[in-house]
C-alpha cells in the first residue's frame, strides 16, 4: 500500500485529488495535512464518510515537530505538497504570509522528508520516495503576443505570490540537485471546477452574478489565461508522482488561452440559460482598477508530459464550464457558507476603494 502526506487537501485542487484518489486507487493511505486557512474547508471532505484511507489532521506544513511525527507514524511514500497560499490580490496586501507558507513551509517538509528517507552518514536513499511539489505556470511571469511557457523558460515572477511559489521550486530543485532528493515540480496553468474559493475568477463570478450584483473585472479584461479543468490536474499529478522521471519539471496544460472578459461572458451565458434569468447579463459587467503588476497572458506547452509521460487533457472548456456552474448553483449551500463573515470583509478591502473604469477613462475596449 503506497502511504502519501497530502497537504492542503481541504482547498480546491486537494479536495478535488483526494476524491480523485480514492475512486482511483483502492489500495492506498493519504494523510492529509491542512491548516484550515481560510481557504480550507473542513466540509469539503464531508463525502468522504468514514473511509480509513483518508486520515485529516489539522496542522501547519511550517511546524518542524508535526511533521516529523507524521514521518515517524506513518513512513510516508510520497509527499505530494499543495498547500499554499494561493491567491495573487492577497499576496499584493501581505506578502509575509506567502513567504511563510508557500517558502519556508515547503522547506521544512523537504528537510523532514530528507530526514526520513536518506541515510544522512551513507547518502542513501530509501526505494520508491518521491516529493512531489505542486507549483504554477505564475512562477515564469507573462507571455507577449506569442509563444508558450515551456520547461526551460526562465523564471521571472512578478507577484509576491509568484516569487513565493518560484522561490519554493528552487529549494526542491537545491534538495534534489545537493542531496539528490528524488522529486518532481509540476507547473499547471489556472484551474476551475467544483470547491473553488470564490476569491479567484470564475467562482467569484458565478456567486456575484447570480445575486445581481457588479461582475468586477480588472482593467479591460483582455489579459489572457490558460484554463484546465481540475480533474485532468489531479491525474498529471497522480501520473507524474507514479512515473515522472526523478528531478523532472513537467508543465500542465491543454492549451486552451481565453481573455477574462470571454470567461465571465460564457459564464453569464451559461448561466442565464440555465436559470432563465434576465438579470444576468453583459449589464453587470464592471471593469475596475487594475491589479498592479498584472501579468498579461499565460500560456503552457505540455508536450513533455504528453510525450514522456503521455497525459493529455481530457475535458473540454465547453464542457468543464457547464459542469462547474452546475456544480456551483446546486451547492449554493457550501457558497453562501464560505462568503460570510470574513469573506464580505475581504470582499470591501479588495474591491471596495477599486475604482470603477469606464471605456472613455483608462482603458480602452
Ligand atoms: P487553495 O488556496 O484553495 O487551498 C490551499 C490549502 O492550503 C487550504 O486548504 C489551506 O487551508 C491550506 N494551507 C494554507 N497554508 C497552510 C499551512 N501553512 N499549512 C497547512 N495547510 C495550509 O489553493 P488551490 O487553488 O487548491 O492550490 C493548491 C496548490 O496548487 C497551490 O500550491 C497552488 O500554488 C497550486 N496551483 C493552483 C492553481 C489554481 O488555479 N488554483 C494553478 C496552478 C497551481
Ligand atoms: P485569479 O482567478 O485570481 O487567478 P490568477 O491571478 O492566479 O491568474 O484571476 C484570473 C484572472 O482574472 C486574472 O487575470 C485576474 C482576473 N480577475 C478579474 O478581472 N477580476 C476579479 O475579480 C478576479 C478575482 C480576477
Amino acid at each position: 500500500m503506497k502511504k502519501y502526506l497530502v497537504t492542503g487537501c481541504a482547498g480546491f485542487i486537494g479536495t478535488n485529488f483526494v476524491y480523485y484518489m480514492l475512486k482511483k486507487h483502492r489500495d492506498i493511505l493519504l494523510v492529509n495535512l491542512d491548516k484550515l486557512t481560510y481557504a480550507g474547508n473542513p466540509a469539503n471532505l464531508e463525502g468522504i464518510g468514514n473511509d480509513a484511507r483518508h486520515i485529516f489532521v489539522k496542522g501547519d506544513i511550517c511546524d518542524p515537530e508535526l511533521v516529523s511525527s507524521l514521518f515517524g507514524k506513518y513512513d510516508f511514500d510520497y509527499v505530494i505538497n499543495f498547500a499554499a497560499e494561493s491567491h495573487v490580490d492577497r499576496s499584493i496586501s501581505d506578502p509575509g504570509v506567502f513567504v511563510r507558507t508557500n517558502v519556508n513551509g515547503t522547506f521544512n517538509l523537504l528537510s523532514k522528508a530528507k530526514d526520513a528517507w536518506c541515510d544522512a552518514e551513507k547518502n542513501v536513499w530509501r526505494e520508491g520516495k518521491k516529493f512531489l511539489q505542486v507549483s504554477t505556470d505564475e512562477v515564469y511571469g507573462a507571455l507577449g503576443k506569442d509563444g508558450f511557457f515551456t520547461e526551460t523558460t526562465p523564471l521571472d515572477p512578478h507577484s509576491p505570490y509568484s516569487s513565493s511559489k518560484a522561490s519554493a521550486d528552487l529549494f526542491v530543485k537545491a534538495f534534489h540537485d545537493t542531496y539528490g532528493m528524488p522529486v518532481n515540480v509540476t507547473r499547471c496553468s489556472n484551474n476551475y471546477g467544483p470547491y473553488q474559493f470564490p476569491e479567484k475568477l470564475i467562482p467569484l463570478m458565478i456567486n456575484n452574478a447570480r445575486l445581481h450584483r457588479p461582475l468586477p473585472v480588472y482593467g479591460d479584461g483582455m489579459q489572457v489565461r490558460d484554463w484546465l479543468y481540475v480533474d485532468d490536474h489531479c491525474r498529471a499529478i497522480d501520473t507524474v508522482c507514479s512515473q515522472g522521471k526523478p528531478g523532472e519539471v513537467y508543465n500542465v496544460g491543454g492549451h486552451n488561452e481565453r481573455t477574462n472578459l470571454f470567461i465571465v461572458k460564457t459564464v453569464i451565458d451559461v448561466m442565464r440559460e440555465k436559470l432563465g434569468d434576465g438579470g444576468i447579463s453583459e449589464n453587470l459587467i464592471t471593469h475596475v482598477a487594475d491589479r498592479p503588476g498584472h501579468d498579461r497572458r499565460y500560456g503552457i506547452d505540455p508536450t513533455k508530459i504528453g510525450r514522456e509521460l503521455g497525459w493529455y487533457p481530457e475535458t473540454s472548456f465547453e464542457d468543464g464550464i457547464v459542469r462547474t456552474v452546475d456544480w456551483y448553483l446546486d451547492n449554493t449551500g457550501w457558497m453562501e457558507s464560505v462568503t460570510s463573515g470574513a469573506y464580505l470583509r475581504y470582499y470591501e478591502e479588495n474591491y471596495g476603494s477599486r475604482r470603477k473604469l469606464t471605456a472613455d477613462k483608462g482603458f480602452s475596449e
